[in-house]
This record gives C-alpha cells, structure tokens and sequence, in this order.
C-alpha cells in the first residue's frame, strides 16, 4: 500500500517525508484493519517529524487522525463489523495514518454517525477532542459566564469556540490580522487582533474589570503567564500546550485553577475508552448540524507534506483535511 513515511531517524524536517510502498499491516485479535478515505493534518505531525518518538522503528507511518471503512476484524472484537464507517485519533508512539491502509484498537474507535462526511470526521479528533476534553472534562462550568479562547482559527481553537458556545458562554477569541474574517462565522462574542490590540486591556474592558472566567490556551507559555492576570476569582485556565510559572504568582489568594490537557496521553491509560467516547459524541454534534464543519482545504494524499508546511507557516485557518480515493 502507499504510505507517507518518516524514512529515518535522521529525517527531521517534512520535506524529508517519502511517498512509499509498504506492507498492510497485520490485525491482533483487539484491532481493527480500515480502508482509509480522509486523513486530517495537525501540528503534532509536523512536531513529531521534527522531535521523532523512542518508539518509532523506521520506516515511520505518519499521521494520527483517521476516518474510514472497517475491512478486517479481530477475533475478540463484538461492537464492530466490517463495512462501518469509522473514525479515530491514533497512538503517536505507532504507526498511524498517512496511508491506504491503517490498524487500529478497537477501544479508541468511533463509528461515524450517519449523514457525516468521513472528511468532517476526520476533522474533529486531534484538535476537536482536545476542545472537547478541555470544555467537558476539565473545566467546571456551574455559574460560569465568560471564555477567552486563543488561537480561534486555530483547529483546536475553532471547535473550542463552538463548544463554548452551546455551552451559554460569552466567548472572547484572539487571531491574527488575516483570519478575522474566517473566525466571525464562528460567531464568538469578542474577537481581538492580538497582533494589534492589547488582549489584556480588551478582557478587561469587556468583563468589566473582573476578568475572565475561563481559558483555553492553544499558544503556548508566553501568554499563559500573561493569562494568569486576566483571570477572575475561581477562574480556570486551560493549558494545551505548557504551564505558566507559579513561582511569582499566588493561585489560591484569588482560588483559581491552572489545569492541562493532554489528549495523546490517553493512549498509554486505562482510561482510552473515553478517546471514542469523545470522538463520538463530536459526530453526534456534527450530525445534529450543532457542529458546523472547519475544513477550509481538502487537499490528496500527495499534499500532505505541502499541508503540513501551511501549518507550519500558520497558514491555515480551520482544517486541512486529505483524501483518499
Ligand atoms: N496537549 C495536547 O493534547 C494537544 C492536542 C492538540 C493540539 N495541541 C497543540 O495545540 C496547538 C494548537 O493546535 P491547533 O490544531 O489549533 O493548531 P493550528 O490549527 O495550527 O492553529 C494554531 C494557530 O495559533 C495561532 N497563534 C500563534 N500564536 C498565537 C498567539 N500568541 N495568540 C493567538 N493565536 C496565536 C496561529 O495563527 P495566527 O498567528 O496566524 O493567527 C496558528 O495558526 C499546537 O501547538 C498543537 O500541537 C496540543
């Protein structure tokens, strides 16, 4: 089969990626085989092609966020059958995705509910269950009213602000010049220019000096340390992507919350099931039309490099999804 591979540990950079021929992999009676129809692109890809995993052997499947058709089943297997339609985020320590062909255990897998696209499948997993796992797993949101969201346009960020939205909340949004006009459709409540506003003085502003309740940070730990003081009383900050500093900052005198999300890190816990509990209730919202869709560029399998360096570059608004035929 054809599969975008990582040949080497020596190949750190993604235009080292090849296109080649490998072999199917091989199903335990746990695991799943799928014919793949829609892969999504994320920033942990590009990220891993750079830091590579201790697991890995070599040549490396790519990829993580999958959706297609059950071919082959494991003998244990009960709540599955081949010619479902299915959808998952795979086990960054394996191999994954980029190709025809992908194996998967059936504990972390979804059946794509009717009516939705194996490419808007395939856009919600990566960055829509760690939105989700942010919203719904962390945060407590009894008598909460206000959310700063970074990185709006962001594949994380766009799914956050629409889970936010269901929830009732005031969402307030920060994006860069060229991505306001894709991120109003999302409908947040504020968005900031953060390359041309002052986040901090527009929170304020918009909370009345009271500071927001609730923060997913997708940028990393510049702006969580600047988060902290934009928090209100019993406020929460939501971190994806690393900690701000506590050593010059007292939580407990204003009780708030620093929590982190790390979604991969299902992958090695008992709790794995809850990957497709959470995938699955994405589809559900998708199917409900409660979740509109975030692809802004279906691209072939022979893009994906390309697209990976779009996300790179920041390029990208929404999602980049490829295809397979
Ligand atoms: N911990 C986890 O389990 C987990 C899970 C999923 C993702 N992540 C990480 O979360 C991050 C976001 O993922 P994603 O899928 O949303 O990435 P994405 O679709 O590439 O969006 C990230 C966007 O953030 C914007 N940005 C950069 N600096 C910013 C700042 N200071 N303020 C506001 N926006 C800023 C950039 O857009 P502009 O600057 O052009 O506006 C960039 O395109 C990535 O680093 C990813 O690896 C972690």
């Amino acid at each position: 089969m054809k599969a975008l591979v990582v040949p080497s540990k020596e190949s750190r950079n993604v235009s080292q990626l090849k296109i080649m021929d490998v072999a199917i992999p091989e199903i335990t009676d746990d695991e799943i085989l799928i014919k793949l129809h829609a892969v999504g692109l994320n920033p942990v890809d590009f990220k891993l092609v750079e830091g590579h995993h201790p697991a890995w052997t070599y040549l490396h499947i790519l990829g993580l966020d999958a959706a297609g058709e059950i071919v082959k089943i494991g003998a244990n297997i009960k709540n599955f059958q081949v010619g479902d339609k299915v959808f998952y985020h795979g086990d960054l320590s394996k191999n994954c995705c980029f190709a025809e062909y992908a194996k998967a255990n059936y504990h972390y897998v979804s059946k794509i509910p009717t009516g939705v696209s194996y490419e808007d499948a395939a856009s919600v997993l990566c960055n829509g269950m760690t939105a989700y796992a942010a919203i719904h797993r962390k945060m407590n949101l009894t008598g909460k009213k206000t959310i700063l969201i970074h990185a709006g346009a962001g594949g994380v960020g766009s799914i956050a602000i629409q889970l936010a939205k269901l929830t009732h909340l005031k969402v307030i949004t920060t994006v860069s010049t060229h991505k306001i006009g894709w991120v109003k459709q999302l409908k947040p409540d504020l968005i900031i220019n953060y390359k041309t506003e002052d986040t901090s003085k527009k929170v304020a502003e918009y909370t009345n000096n009271v500071g927001v309740d609730l923060i997913v940070n997708t940028v990393g730990v510049n702006e969580a340390q600047k988060d902290l003081t934009r928090l209100a009383y019993n406020g929460a900050l939501i971190t994806i992507v690393g900690e701000p500093k506590l050593d010059n900052y007292d939580l407990s005198s204003m009780g708030q919350s620093v929590l982190s999300v790390n979604l991969g890190g299902a992958h090695q816990q008992p709790q794995i099931d809850d990957l497709s509990t959470m995938a699955a209730d994405l589809g559900q919202l998708l199917a409900e039309k409660k979740l509109q869709s975030i692809i802004t560029k279906t691209i072939s399998f022979d893009q994906i490099a390309d697209g990976l360096q779009d996300l790179i570059e920041h390029k990208v608004s929404g999602k980049i999804i490829a295809t397979l035929e």
